[in-house]
């Protein structure tokens, strides 16, 4: 049997019920999830393809792992797409993304292979087109070779392509490393998706931020450039990045002709524990659309039992504003909101829980106007042994997130601050809950924390908690 084949009939056998997994949040069929891969729009339905190792709940020989949406919250299971059965990719079909066209649905992504004796590896660029089941792997793969790239850059670290077309044009960047172990994105053309040129260099570390770059993402939004990417061993700074592996941007200008791209700083995509490698579609309204792993390569734990590892985070809509990517959930949730409940000018003094004010599916709102205090505290979750904490602390700018009490049986991080910017005021927290995460968009979208947590489904209190006295409207649906 091939391996396609095999993986089709194994996730067929061992596909996951429902009831174990998140409710509105992309989980894989079986077995282990990474990076959201070929997220594209393609007869009428939206794809989102990721790095799947259906055979266990550890990361192993990258496959495809396929399902479709037609709400953005609710998706459908489809085929592996892609198993790792040619000699260019049998050491794994790596990230990649995806793209409609004459010829079909085109996935481009990175095959890996070792040399015979299994040592040095090569990432290569590859293509499979397909029907939105069923994809063939082209004839004259790999596409992009690492050869085609100057002297000195890495030919075992060159992955991640993200496509997209322009005029008669197809562009794609690539994650790379440099001669000095720096990352950096690499700039292709094509008049045809099969014979490519290398272009430039698109933007690299400058020796600071991090090593490797992966998974990059290049489009235009309001007027400019936005340039993501996932830099591997980065060094804490600040409340910006956190040690190891970053998701983040850099809006900047374009000059198409010359191939340069000015880019301002860089910026972090998310504060919270986990999101890594995300990925941008333009909806045929368009909307410009993010998904990204909501994991981390560093804290791979899950309860015992639970026969699914990694998942992705709710569909967020992109606009900028003010310098700064926003990003808010996609406005399709509120067609599953139930049960609203709404209070008006709460006062909180101490400790309080509010009636019908629990849960986890739900889709709520703490807008705090103000009050004489200097912490305000959140906690989820929460029965009398578990819950995640959200603190606000005024006087600092600090809103951090602990999970330290959600279940979690590792020493792995439970902790991550972040500095809002300017909130006058009020500050407005939306807290997006499924069963097994936390998504809290701070001041609709400056920023956002996004946090997994494991703790029994019979933790449903929240509990408000302030050091003086505070004001506040809060508004809660559940999501069904
Ligand atoms: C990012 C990444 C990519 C690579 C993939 C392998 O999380 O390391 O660079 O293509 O995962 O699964």
């Amino acid at each position: 049997m091939d391996f396609l084949e095999k993986a089709r009939q194994y996730e067929d056998a061992n596909r996951i019920p429902l009831d174990e997994r998140p409710v509105f949040h992309m989980t894989p069929t079986v077995g282990w999830m990474n990076d959201p891969n070929g997220f594209s729009v393609y007869q009428g339905k939206v794809h989102l393809f990721y790095q799947y190792h259906p055979y266990s709940t550890a990361w192993g020989p990258m496959h495809w792992g396929h399902q479709v949406t037609e709400d953005m919250i609710h998706w459908q299971e489809c085929k592996t797409a892609l198993a790792p059965d040619k000699e260019y990719d049998k050491d794994g079909c790596f990230s990649g993304s995806a793209l409609a066209t004459e010829e079909g649905h085109v996935l481009i992504y990175t095959g890996v292979a070792k040399d015979e004796k299994g040592g040095k590896e090569m990432q290569n660029q590859c293509i499979a087109v397909g029907d939105g089941i069923d994809y063939k792997k082209a004839a004259d793969n790999p596409v992009i070779t690492g050869d085609m790239l100057p002297e000195g850059f890495s030919r075992a670290d060159f992955r991640d392509p993200k496509v997209w077309k322009d005029g008669n044009t197809y562009n794609l960047v690539a994650g790379s490393r440099d001669e000095n172990e720096n990352g950096q994105i690499v700039l292709f053309s094509s008049a045809d998706l099969y014979n490519w040129n290398y272009e430039a260099v698109l933007a690299n570390s400058d020796g600071c931020i991090g090593s490797m770059w992966e998974c990059p993402d290049f489009f235009e939004m309001d007027g400019q450039h936005v340039l993501i990417c996932s830099p591997q061993d980065m060094k804490a700074r600040e409340y910006e990045f956190h040690n190891g592996n970053n998701a983040l941007y850099f809006l900047g200008n374009y000059d198409k002709d010359k191939k340069i791209f000015s880019k301002g700083k860089a910026i972090s995509l998310d504060y919270g524990l986990d999101f890594y490698a995300p990925q941008t579609t333009c909806l045929p309204d368009g909307r410009r659309i993010l998904i990204a792993w909501m994991h981390s390569w560093d804290s791979s734990f899950i309860p015992a039992g639970q026969k699914w590892q990694g998942m992705m985070t709710l569909p967020r809509e992109l606009s900028i504003k003010n310098g700064r990517l926003i990003q808010v959930p996609v406005r399709e949730l509120e067609q599953y909101h139930k049960n609203r409940v709404f209070y008006e000018g709460a006062v909180l003094e101490g400790e309080k829980c509010f009636d019908g004010i629990s849960g986890r599916m739900i889709d709520f709102t703490v807008q705090i106007h103000s009050g004489e205090f200097q912490e305000f505290m959140i906690d989820v979750a929460k029965d009398e042994e578990y819950y995640t904490r959200i603190l606000f602390h005024k006087d600092k700018s600090i809103i951090e997130i602990d999970r330290t009490y959600s279940g979690v049986i590792r020493d792995v991080a439970c902790i991550r601050r972040a500095r809002i910017r300017d909130f006058g005021d009020t500050i407005k927290l939306r807290f997006i809950m499924d069963r097994n995460s936390i998504e809290l968009f701070v001041n609709d979208g400056e920023m956002v924390l996004s946090t997994v947590i494991y703790t029994p489904l019979t933790a449903q209190e929240i509990l408000f908690t302030c050091d003086g006295s505070a004001v506040m409207d809060i508004e809660k649906y559940d999501i069904e």
